[in-house]
């Protein structure tokens, strides 16, 4: 649809699940609704989502407080226990909404919703799609929803800031199609830009996975919290393609066995995300091995249950029947972000957060699996429920209570980040440099660190920075710059952060110390 210049009440940037499910919604309820998205509405790290949605759509032995106790149990001591309350709460009626506007979950001959088991969950409760291509399926039904309305969408428009006038956000800066600076402007902006796999060189996110919304937040003095907690899946599969196709963990959660060099078993493959990704990473370390075993072979029904990996697998030369697939961790997913509160308003009146790129504190040190499209869903539609009910600005709820407490007073639970965020002013290839920083980020800031590895991280991220051009100069140069200001910010907060905990693992402190149970926040 073409842009139509209109006044809107809501400006959507990002068109993955938080930001579709938003739209859609603020659509239904009669807001003049905006999105912008850097590529077609379809390229989103949603998309690439396998496994599926956690709900509790089923009774006896689930309950909400299982799925909440779970939940708290990955994070690791850093979830908001309210923000959870809510995503348990409310997850299964937005997955219902979401079966009314058309998507279609894998039922059984009965038609009752299936549901597989993921690691950490104490009970199978994941609905699913296509086996495990439930991204595509969320994704086609929300975009064919979002185009159904009257809303305004502005494809291939690359968001380089926020624009910020009188300690209010009133819209963005974008770049368009045709290298075009302009703004677009709304009394209430939404950030739903997703995450930043593409900071490392191993991950499973697309090639725009690459922190925007969580960059121009941190140029705008928005507060962000817990980005040093990156999520690495465990079985991401061990090839040359770039992202790594992923193996659903809910090959483990059917019977998958994780084998070692010798084909010996090592962890409980259903442990959380991170005690899997950690014992692979040393057990690789432990046998110089460049990757480990999923073993399949004894799954029933392999290719009717999960097609779209076995087609995958076949085009590899893989069959998952007979042979067992090579696999090692790969960045994620961004477990931190744009701190919010309850409802989803950020530090500065006028945005708001959802999704990925958001920090309500569901996800905590370590997100449970599947949780990921259930936080877009909820908290996508949250937001537009307070817009809509009138509501304009920040209150003391979830994680952004903490901030919103006297200056003066001690701030329970917070911990302030002073970070140098380096001048871009440079003229290399932006490209080249991703890559860079990319290596410099999985060698020295990956799944294991400490004080000497980050502290080379920071050196060869400044020296990159030097080299990077402006963000204005085109969208290439704006993602590698922006991955270079959210590593900067990551880097800070992992050589602060003096302990182990979740997805932050420090070899120099390996245990988790209680001193440490609060965000670090830059732009407290
Ligand atoms: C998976 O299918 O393993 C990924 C799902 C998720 O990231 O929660």
């Amino acid at each position: 649809m073409a842009p139509v210049e209109q006044p809107l009440d809501l400006l959507v940037i990002g068109s993955g699940v938080a930001g579709l499910s938003a739209a859609v919604l603020a659509a239904d309820l009669g807001l003049v609704v905006g999105v912008v998205t850097k590529g077609q509405l379809e390229q989103t790290t949603t998309r690439w989502a396998q496994g599926g949605v956690a709900a509790v759509l089923s009774g006896d032995p689930d309950s909400t407080d299982l799925h909440l106790a779970d939940t708290l149990a990955a994070g690791v001591g850093l979830c908001d226990e309210k923000a959870v309350r809510v995503l348990v709460d409310e997850g299964p009626g937005r997955v219902l909404d979401l079966i009314a506007r058309g998507a279609v979950f894998d039922r059984d001959e009965t038609g009752k919703l299936l549901l597989a088991q993921e690691g950490g969950h104490s009970t199978a409760r994941v609905v699913h799609a296509g086996g495990a291509a439930t991204g595509v399926e969320i994704e086609r039904a929300l975009v064919a929803a979002v185009k159904a309305t009257a809303t305004e969408l502005r494809e291939n428009h690359f968001v380089t800031d926020l624009v910020v006038e009188d300690g209010r956000c009133v819209g963005v800066q974008v770049l368009d199609q045709h290298g075009e600076n302009h703004q677009v402007r709304a009394p209430q902006v939404l950030l739903a830009a997703g995450g930043a796999g593409q900071l490392f060189a191993v991950t499973t996110n697309p090639l725009e996975a690459t922190g925007d919304g969580v960059a121009m937040a941190l140029r705008a003095g928005v507060a962000v919290a817990d980005v040093e907690f990156v999520q690495f899946h465990p079985t991401a599969l061990h090839h040359d393609r770039m992202p790594r196709p992923l193996l659903s963990e809910a090959l483990r959660g059917h019977g998958a066995l994780l084998r070692d060099r010798d084909g010996e078993s090592f962890v409980d493959e259903l442990a959380p995300r991170d005690v899997v990704s950690r014992a692979m990473t040393q057990r690789m370390f432990d046998q110089e091995a460049e990757h480990l075993w999923l073993d399949a072979t004894g799954l029933a029904s392999f290719s009717t249950r999960f097609p779209t990996i076995a087609a995958d697998l076949e085009k590899l030369g893989l069959d998952p029947a007979k042979d067992w697939l090579p696999v090692a961790p790969a960045a994620h997913y961004l477990c931190g972000g744009v701190v919010t509160d309850l409802q989803g308003a950020s530090s500065l009146p006028g945005l708001w957060a959802a999704g990925e790129v958001a920090c309500v504190g569901v996800h905590g040190a370590n997100r449970l699996a599947s949780n990921s499209l259930l936080d877009g869903m909820v908290y996508g539609a949250r937001v537009v429920e307070a817009v809509a009910a009138g509501k304009d600005g920040p209150e003391a709820t979830g994680p952004l209570a903490a901030l919103l407490t006297p200056q003066e007073t001690p701030r329970p639970g917070v911990k302030k980040l002073s970070v140098c965020f380096p001048a871009m002013t440079g003229s290399d290839d932006p490209q080249g440099l991703r890559k860079e920083l990319q290596q410099t980020m999985t060698r020295y800031a990956g799944v294991v660190r400490n004080e000497n590895s980050l502290t080379e991280a920071v050196t060869r991220i400044n020296a990159l920075a030097v080299r990077c051009p402006k963000a204005t100069d085109s969208p290439a140069a704006a993602e590698t710059a922006n991955l270079i200001t959210l590593a900067t910010a990551l880097v800070v907060a992992a050589l602060t952060r003096q302990e182990s905990r979740g997805a932050h693992t420090r070899q120099d402190f390996l245990a988790t110390d209680p001193a440490f149970a609060l965000r670090l926040v830059v732009n407290a």
